[in-house]
């Protein structure tokens, strides 16, 4: 990404927020994984977004309209022995020449620096509540002010969520996000198709697990968006199942639900398919079904369509499916309206996508579903789980889960399938599947 890009962003948010405010964003905590080692570090996705600066210990603050300049980074000073044992930092020199601070001052230095910045500014516009340190300095901060009032200085009196503001611009995707969105999307199919190609009874999953990580870090993306789930027979009907420890079976479907990550942004995938590489007669009758739902969900992605009217067309086709294939028993607008499918389709159709897996950005405006718009990015992800020990359903349905997942950029056409890569139908996965 160009820095142009993110001097872009900060120029909007120092638009929207205005003479008079301030706004404060803080990097990502270094999480310790066990004594002295580290987590990898993610930066946090607000943070990059504003600065591309990929380092802990930092805080970014923006003053429309300073003299000395509207855009300050806090951060680790340049530490020889440190760049030895750890690698490359910015340092101070850093921040400014290669991104774009106007000024620049130690972290070690924000008490000192920080209560100075907050004179005489009215709002103060910060990601509330997501770290409490910084929540309670910044109070620290404004008391500090107020006890110079004596001075002539006012303390700020107004604090706002930064998200709102911030959130907004993330659910709007430019072309460069889009580009790395379809990198992490391309990358990620291909993997499914390998993990496809892989599979065979008597592997334990972490195997196939182990064929999607290759494949992401075989081409530079090193992060997974999350855990990946890999999810053999009866163990896809918990949905966060990332255990991945089980043996798989001939006979049993194998649900994978995995996505890279390419530089900070996700893609998130959902492929489920025979482990023999045939579908038994139960497994393609819901198959299809969760599949029918997926393309009627996927049509209601266009602009001006409002967001729940995808997950509303799921819901009407699965209930439709249980009901002609006896799981269900009833008036299919009546157990829609009594949620009688929820115990096999328990969650939405699906959620923005972006930096973030579950990506930032309101679903609902004014109390009401909003409409999609060109450069939203989303999952369409129906699904069905019939719980192992379920008595009120014939027992060949028993223990199946089934998800299929793509992600879907709304275009001002309508709109365009990113992870089209990996096949879905039930022939192309077959073939796929027969041709190892
Ligand atoms: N992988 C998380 C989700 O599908 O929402
Ligand atoms: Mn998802
Ligand atoms: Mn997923």
């Amino acid at each position: 990404m160009k820095q142009s890009e993110f001097k872009k962003r900060r120029k909007k948010l120092i638009q929207s927020i205005g003479k008079g405010a301030i706004a404060l964003i803080g990097s990502a905590p270094i999480k310790i994984r066990n004594r002295d080692v580290d987590y990898p570090f993610r930066q946090d996705s607000d943070f990059y977004y504003l600065t591309g600066f990929n380092e802990p210990d930092a805080l970014a603050v923006f003053i429309p309209e300073r003299k000395e300049g509207e855009y300050i980074l806090f951060c680790r000073e340049f530490d020889e022995k440190k760049a030895l044992w750890e690698g490359a930092h910015a340092g101070l020199g850093g921040a400014k020449a290669d991104y774009d601070a106007e000024e620049a001052f130690a972290i070690e230095d924000l008490n000192k620096v920080l209560p100075g910045l907050l004179e005489n500014k009215a709002k103060v516009f910060y990601p509330m509540g997501r770290n409490s340190e910084l929540d309670h300095n910044l109070l620290a901060w404004i008391n500090t002010v107020k006890n110079r009032s004596r001075s002539g200085v006012t303390a700020p009196s107004e604090l706002y969520s930064l998200d709102l503001i911030l959130h907004e611009m993330r659910l709007f995707k430019s072309d460069s996000e889009l580009k790395l969105m379809r990198r992490a999307a391309e990358v990620s199919a291909a993997a499914h198709v390998k993990a496809m190609q892989a599979c065979k009874a008597g592997l334990f999953e972490y195997q196939i697990e182990a064929e999607l990580i290759h494949h992401f870090i075989q081409n530079g993306l090193r992060a997974v968006a999350y855990p990946s789930i890999v999810a053999g027979g009866k163990n896809a009907c918990t949905l966060h199942y990332t255990e991945n420890n089980s043996k798989l079976k001939s006979g049993d479907l194998l649900l994978i639900d995995a996505g890279a990550e390419c530089d900070h942004y996700a893609a998130d995938i959902t492929r489920t398919f025979p482990i023999s590489g045939r579908f038994n007669e139960p497994q393609k009758q819901l198959y299809q079904l969760v599949l029918d739902a997926q393309a009627a969900a996927i049509e209601q992605i266009q602009p001006g369509l409002p967001w729940n009217q995808a997950h509303d067309a799921s819901v009407e086709i699965l209930t439709k499916g249980l009901v002609e294939l006896g799981l269900l028993k009833g008036k299919v607008k009546k157990l829609i309206k009594d949620e009688k499918y929820k115990p096999f389709y328990m969650h939405r159709i699906g959620h923005w996508l972006g930096m973030d897996v579950h990506d930032v950005g309101d679903y609902k405006v004014n109390q009401e579903w909003r409409s999609l718009e060109a450069g939203m990015v989303l999952t369409i992800e129906p699904g069905l789980y019939i719980p192992a020990d379920c008595k009120t359903v014939d027992e060949q349905w028993r223990g199946i889960g089934i998800r299929v997942e793509d992600d879907v950029l709304v275009t001002s056409q309508g709109h365009e399938i990113l992870t089209s890569g990996v096949p879905k139908s039930i022939t192309e996965i077959e073939a796929l599947m027969q041709a190892v």
